[in-house]
């Protein structure tokens, strides 16, 4: 009783020092918030730090105080603005947080006075996750609520870089929980993703490239869990963003096989966390084929592999020479732009025949491969043609050359027997 008084007394002490510390007008809207005002001061952290912060969250941008979500008193300047009476409900417990959240944020008519394009389903949502799920069916409450992902106090649109949930940033939020293994021990899932994720192209693409299209975390889970893992979604989250691959997939062999043997598609073969980037050798029976782990030389996918992997091959090399060739004929200074810009058109086609690879289908790659190859010759015989032209330059100069000289010293004879002549007249 004696400490809650002297706690009452310091606080009131406190009080008198912030007044005369608010009396500056940058401070008046903090003022009319007397929770904040008084929570600034107290010297408790775990007490004084969320009134600290709170300037810089969304609520408080938007016009909010404490009471938004603590509920209270706002007027009262002493202890008994935290009157259970008014409405005050404390620390909220974290099985309260969803509905707290809920209670704006679900409601359409609200929340369109401030933002009508702003969802509003992040609370159904929520409860479609695992998180959600674990949480109401076993009260859970290791699993993510919003202000696991949402600090709150420093709530930000996902849009400002410094949220927490900004793109860049959205990993590192769930390798909060997801790359500690201590306290994911109870569940026995693997706690690589994050590090894996890391590694991949998607983060190399995001985070070296600034490309905020490829995704992290989010963008394969939801937002708030809408989509949980499972096999038919597992194809149709990559196919969002490659949808090209995903429609060939899709009506290949494997789609079926695949979903029967209870594998994942396209992670079977480009895994999930740490999707590397691509190249010839994954296709075919060699050492980093990613075919020869199910297929052999024998078998009809095996020999599927093989043939579209010389296929690609044929391509890519026929595509390298002409280039080389124009390239050397380039810099010899013969014109050949034109025949360059033409030979993007093969380059087209091996993007193309990759892609056509998830069909997996010989006749498909072929039809890529061949107009590619075409234009590849034809590439090829402008650059042969250019070469022959230097050759002929150069016999051209070589010959003219013997001309000029024999002409100069032709002249230098000359010169010389008209200077002979003068000396013996004189
Ligand atoms: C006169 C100073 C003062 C004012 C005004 C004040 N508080 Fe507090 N608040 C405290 C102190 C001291 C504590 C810690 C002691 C306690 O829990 O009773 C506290 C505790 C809290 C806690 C944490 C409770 C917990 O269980 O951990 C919350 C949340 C809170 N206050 C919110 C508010 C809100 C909202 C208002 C305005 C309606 C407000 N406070 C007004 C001083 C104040
Ligand atoms: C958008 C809703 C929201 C607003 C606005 C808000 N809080 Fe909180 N506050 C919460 C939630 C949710 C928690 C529980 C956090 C948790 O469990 O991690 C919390 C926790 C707290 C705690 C306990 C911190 C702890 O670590 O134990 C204090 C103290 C507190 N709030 C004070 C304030 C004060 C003071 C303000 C105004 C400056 C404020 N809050 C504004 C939602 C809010
Ligand atoms: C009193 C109503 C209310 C409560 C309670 C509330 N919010 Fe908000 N929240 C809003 C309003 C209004 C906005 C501003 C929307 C806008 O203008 O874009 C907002 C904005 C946000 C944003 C940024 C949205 C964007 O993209 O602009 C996030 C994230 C957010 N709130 C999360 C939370 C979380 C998490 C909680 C619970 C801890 C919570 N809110 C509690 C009303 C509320
Ligand atoms: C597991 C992490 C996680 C949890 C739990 C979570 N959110 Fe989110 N939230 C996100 C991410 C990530 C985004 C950013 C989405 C984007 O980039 O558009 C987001 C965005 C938002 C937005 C901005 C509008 C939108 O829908 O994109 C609001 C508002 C919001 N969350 C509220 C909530 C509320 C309320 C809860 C609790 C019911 C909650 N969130 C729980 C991760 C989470
Ligand atoms: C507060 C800690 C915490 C945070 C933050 C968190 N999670 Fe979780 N998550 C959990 C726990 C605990 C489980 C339950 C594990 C289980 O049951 O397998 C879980 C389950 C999951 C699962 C289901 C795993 C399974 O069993 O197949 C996915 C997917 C998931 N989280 C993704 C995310 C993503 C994405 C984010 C960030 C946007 C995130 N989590 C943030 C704690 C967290
Ligand atoms: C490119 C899409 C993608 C990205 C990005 C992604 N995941 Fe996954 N994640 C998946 C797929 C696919 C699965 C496998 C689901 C299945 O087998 O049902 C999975 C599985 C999981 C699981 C279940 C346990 C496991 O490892 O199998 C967790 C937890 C998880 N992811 C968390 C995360 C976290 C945290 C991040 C960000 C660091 C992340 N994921 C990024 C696609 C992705
Ligand atoms: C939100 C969009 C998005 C999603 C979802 C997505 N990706 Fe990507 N992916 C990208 C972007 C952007 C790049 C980098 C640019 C590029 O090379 O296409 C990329 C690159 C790749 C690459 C490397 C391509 C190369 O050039 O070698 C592979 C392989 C890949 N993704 C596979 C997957 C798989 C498998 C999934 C599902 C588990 C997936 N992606 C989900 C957007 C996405
Ligand atoms: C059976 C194995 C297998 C499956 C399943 C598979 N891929 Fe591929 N993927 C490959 C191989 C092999 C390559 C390399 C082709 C090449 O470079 O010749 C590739 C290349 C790619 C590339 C890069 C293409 C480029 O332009 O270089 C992307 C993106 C891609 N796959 C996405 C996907 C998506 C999305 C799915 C699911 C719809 C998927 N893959 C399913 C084997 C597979
Ligand atoms: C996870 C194992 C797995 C991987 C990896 C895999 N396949 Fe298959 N594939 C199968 C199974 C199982 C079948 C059906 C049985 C069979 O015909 O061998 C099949 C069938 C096929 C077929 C149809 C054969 C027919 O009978 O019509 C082709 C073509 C094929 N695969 C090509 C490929 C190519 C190319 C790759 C590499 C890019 C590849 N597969 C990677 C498991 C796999």
């Amino acid at each position: 009783m004696g400490r809650r008084i002297a706690s009452i007394l310091s606080v009131l002490f406190l009080l008198g020092l912030f007044g005369t510390l608010f009396s500056a007008p940058a401070m008046a809207q903090q003022m009319a918030d007397r929770c904040a005002a008084c929570h600034l001061g107290l010297a408790d952290q775990r007490l004084a730090r969320p009134a600290k912060v709170f300037r810089e969250d969304v609520h408080a941008s938007k016009g909010f105080g404490c009471v938004a979500c603590h509920g209270g008193d706002t007027e009262a300047a002493g202890m008994e603005a935290m009157d259970r009476a008014k409405g005050y409900i404390g620390k909220p417990d974290r099985k309260q947080i969803t509905r707290l959240c809920g209670r704006c944020h679900s409601d359409g008519r609200f929340m369109r006075q401030y933002n009508p394009s702003l969802r509003v389903d992040q609370e159904a949502e929520y409860y479609t996750s695992v998180h959600g799920q674990r949480l109401r069916q076993y009260g859970d409450t290791k699993v993510a609520v919003c202000v696991s992902c949402h600090p709150a106090h420093l709530i930000k649109p996902p849009s400002d870089p410094r949220s927490s949930v900004h793109p860049l940033r959205v990993a590192e939020t769930c390798a909060h929980c997801h790359a500690d293994s201590q306290y994911m021990q109870p569940y026995k899932i693997p706690t690589d993703q994050f590090q894996k994720y890391k590694e991949s192209i998607h983060w190399k693409t995001m985070s070296v490239k600034g490309d905020l299209s490829a995704p992290t975390c989010n963008d394969c889970h939801g937002n708030h869990g809408a989509a949980p893992p499972g096999m038919t979604w597992v194809g149709n989250v990559c196919g969002q963003c490659h949808s090209v691959m995903a429609e060939l997939f899709a009506k290949s062999p494997h789609a079926k096989i695949f979903a029967r043997m209870g594998t994942p598609g396209c992670a079977t073969c480009h895994s999930n966390h740490d999707v590397k980037e691509t190249d010839d050798n994954k296709l075919g029976l060699e050492n980093e084929s990613v075919c020869a782990g199910c297929h052999s030389a024998q078998d009809k996918g095996g020999k599927t592999a093989a043939t579209m992997r010389s296929l690609v091959d044929s391509l890519r090399s026929a595509s390298e020479r002409a280039g080389a060739l124009l390239l050397q004929a380039e810099h010899a200074g013969v014109e050949v732009s034109q025949a360059q810009f033409e030979l993007n058109g093969a380059k087209d086609a091996l993007v193309k025949a990759r892609a056509v690879v998830h069909s997996f289908s010989p006749d498909l790659v072929k039809k890529e491969v061949e107009p590619g190859l075409g234009i590849s010759t034809k590439a090829h015989a402008r650059g042969v043609r250019a070469l022959d032209e230097i050759q002929f330059r150069r016999k051209g100069l070589a010959v003219s050359v013997v001309i000029i000289l024999c002409l100069i010293v032709g002249l230098v004879i000359k010169i010389r027997s008209l200077e002979r002549e003068k000396v013996d007249e004189t």
